[in-house]
């Protein structure tokens, strides 16, 4: 019997789809680490660091949806992840932030491998699909780093920490400026 060279169902190949599937469940988790430190952010009175991370939740929401109707649209099947448990607690607004630094690092990295695989198997079509998570991520670790640097330049004693929380929402302002910019360019 003569084997297919191609499959007329999916443009992926196997491993990619698994690949895909797993950064899905990556950019899941990462919307409810984000929801889970709004929502602590939000019960210790850092009002403009929750809204901040409200944004941020829904940003990583769209990045999870991107990659599931692509892998549909390719021919794969997209899997709804099961999500573990988030980290709920932090021991101050520092913290939360070490934390997100920590986090976008770790989602460089998977996001890298795939581009990675992508050269193994020439897949191009997901090469290319990928590059705007390569932009995304250099911007998310950005603004990861400006966020903590923050908290250098004022220092938390005093009323610095009610300063830092007012700069973080300068931050979201000066993001949302640039996503506005964006769209219109786009729209044009
Ligand atoms: Fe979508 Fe910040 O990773």
């Amino acid at each position: 019997m003569k084997t297919a060279k191609v499959s007329l169902k999916t443009s992926l190949p196997v491993d990619m789809e698994k690949e895909l599937n797993k950064q899905v469940r990556m950019e899941g988790m990462s919307s409810f680490y984000y929801l889970a430190m709004a929502s602590w952010c939000e019960t210790k009175g850092y009002i403009n660091s929750a809204t901040f991370l409200y944004h941020h939740f829904e940003e990583e929401k769209a990045h999870m949806m991107k990659i599931f109707r692509y892998i549909n649209e390719m021919g794969g099947h997209a899997v709804v992840p099961a999500f573990g448990e988030v980290k709920l607690e932090y021991t101050s607004l520092k913290d939360v932030f070490e934390h997100i630094l920590e986090h976008e690092i770790a989602v460089t990295k998977s996001i890298n491998n795939i581009v990675d695989f992508c050269f193994q198997v020439k897949d191009f079509s997901t090469l290319h699909f990928l590059q705007w998570y390569v932009n995304e991520q250099r911007e998310e670790e950005a603004i990861a780093r400006r966020n903590l640097e923050i908290f250098d330049i004022i220092g938390e004693a005093g009323q610095g920490i009610w300063l830092i929380d007012q700069e973080i929402g300068n931050m979201l302002k000066q993001i949302l400026a640039k996503e506005t910019a964006k769209e219109g360019a786009a729209a044009a």
